[in-house]
C-alpha cells in the first residue's frame, strides 16, 4: 500500500481575480487529506471515502471515466469526487507508463467539501502521488501540482486556476499569476476560519463575475484592484506585518462583496471576527457559502463565531509549511 498526503489552503488574497491573470497568494493550512492506494490482482478500481461529507461511501466500478456508480447519496457528489478521483488515477497511469492495474483507494480528509478550502485539489494531488507511487512512478511535487491543474481543469470545465493544486502540492504561502506559480515562504500566520456547513458552487459564482465584468468596466476595474493589493499583500508578507496584511484582508473582502460572491452568513462571520479582534477577515475561495478565514491569535475570535449564529464551526488553523508527503 502507498499513502500520500496534501494539505488544504486559505486564500490570504487574489481568488477571482486570479481567474483573469491577476496573482493570488493562497497559504496551505494544517488539514489534510489522506489517499491510500494498492494494486488489485483485477482491473477494478474501488473507492472507499470514509469523511468526505459522503458517509460510508464505498463503490467499485470498471475504471472508466465515464463510470457512474449505483449508490445512494447526491448525484453531484457522486459525480464531482468520481471526477477527480478518475481523473487523478488517469494522470498516475500515464505517470506510470500507461499501467491499467486496478486499484483500491481509500480517501480520508479532514477539509470540508465546497467549502473554500480546496478540498477536491488536497484529494486530487494526494491521490495522483498514491496512485502513481504505488504503480512505481516517483512524480517530484511540481509535475503532481501540473497533473492536478490538468484534471482540476477538466472537471471544472476550464474554469480553474493553479492556485488550489500548486500550493496543495508545494506546501507554504505560494504565488500564482496565470501559469506563473512560485513559492513564497513560510510565514508564521495564525488562522481562525468560520464554517457555515454550506458549499458554494464555484462555477457559477466564477460565472456571475464573469458577467458583471462582461457589463461593467468598473467590476474590470475591481479585478485590477485585486491585482494591486495582492502585490501590496505580498510585501506586508515578506515584512511579516500582520496588521497590514490583516487591513489587506479587509479591504480584499470588501471588493468581493462589490462582485457579488459573498453572503449573508459569510459576511456575519466576518464581522463577528473582526468585532472580537481579528487583524482582518474575509471569505476565502468562490464564497456564496463555506468559509470565512481570519487572521487572529486570539482564543476570542474562535469562541464569537462559536456564538454566532450562521457559523456551523469554528477552528483554529496555522499556515503549514508542507505540501505533498508520502507517509
Ligand atoms: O472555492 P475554491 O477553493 O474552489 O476556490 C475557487 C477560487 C476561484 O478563484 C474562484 C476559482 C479558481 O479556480 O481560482
Amino acid at each position: 500500500m502507498t499513502t500520500s498526503t496534501a494539505p488544504g489552503k486559505i486564500y490570504l488574497f487574489g481568488e477571482h481575480a486570479v481567474v483573469y491573470g491577476e496573482p493570488a497568494v493562497p497559504c496551505a493550512i494544517d488539514l489534510r487529506a489522506r489517499v491510500h492506494a494498492t494494486q488489485r490482482d483485477d482491473d477494478r478500481v474501488r473507492l472507499s471515502a470514509s469523511d468526505l461529507s459522503l458517509d460510508g461511501f464505498t463503490i467499485e466500478y470498471d475504471g472508466d471515466q465515464n463510470a457512474r456508480p449505483d449508490i445512494d447519496v447526491p448525484e453531484n457528489l457522486v459525480s464531482a469526487a468520481v471526477g477527480y478521483v478518475n481523473g487523478a488515477i488517469h494522470q498516475a497511469r500515464d505517470l506510470a507508463g500507461g499501467s491499467d492495474t486496478g486499484l483500491e483507494l481509500t480517501i480520508e480528509s479532514d477539509i470540508p467539501l465546497g467549502a473554500g478550502l480546496g478540498s477536491s485539489a488536497a484529494v486530487t494531488v494526494a491521490a495522483i502521488d498514491a496512485v502513481a507511487r504505488e504503480l512505481g512512478a516517483t512524480p517530484d511535487a511540481e509535475t503532481v501540482a501540473e497533473r492536478a491543474f490538468q484534471v482540476e481543469a477538466a472537471v471544472q470545465d476550464g474554469e480553474a486556476s493553479r492556485a488550489d493544486t500548486f500550493c496543495s502540492a508545494m506546501g507554504g504561502a505560494v504565488r500564482v499569476e496565470g501559469t506563473d506559480c512560485r513559492r513564497l515562504g513560510e510565514p508564521d500566520l495564525p488562522f481562525v476560519l468560520g464554517y457555515d456547513g454550506g458549499a458554494g458552487d464555484t462555477g457559477q459564482l466564477v460565472a456571475g463575475v464573469r458577467q458583471l465584468r462582461e457589463t461593467y468596466d468598473f467590476a474590470d476595474t475591481t479585478i485590477g484592484v485585486i491585482g494591486d493589493l495582492v502585490e501590496r499583500g505580498e510585501r506586508a508578507l515578506d515584512d511579516g506585518d500582520l496588521d497590514e496584511i490583516g487591513r489587506l484582508m479587509n479591504f480584499n473582502h470588501g471588493l468581493l462583496v462589490a462582485l457579488g460572491v459573498s453572503s449573508r452568513t459569510l459576511d456575519d462571520m466576518v464581522w463577528a471576527a473582526r468585532d472580537a479582534g481579528a487583524l482582518g477577515a474575509k471569505l476565502t475561495g468562490a464564497g456564496g457559502r463555506g468559509c470565512i478565514v481570519a487572521l487572529a491569535e486570539a482564543a476570542d475570535v474562535a469562541t464569537a463565531l462559536e456564538h454566532t449564529p450562521v457559523c456551523e464551526r469554528a477552528f483554529e488553523a496555522s499556515l503549514t509549511p508542507d505540501g505533498l508527503q508520502q507517509e
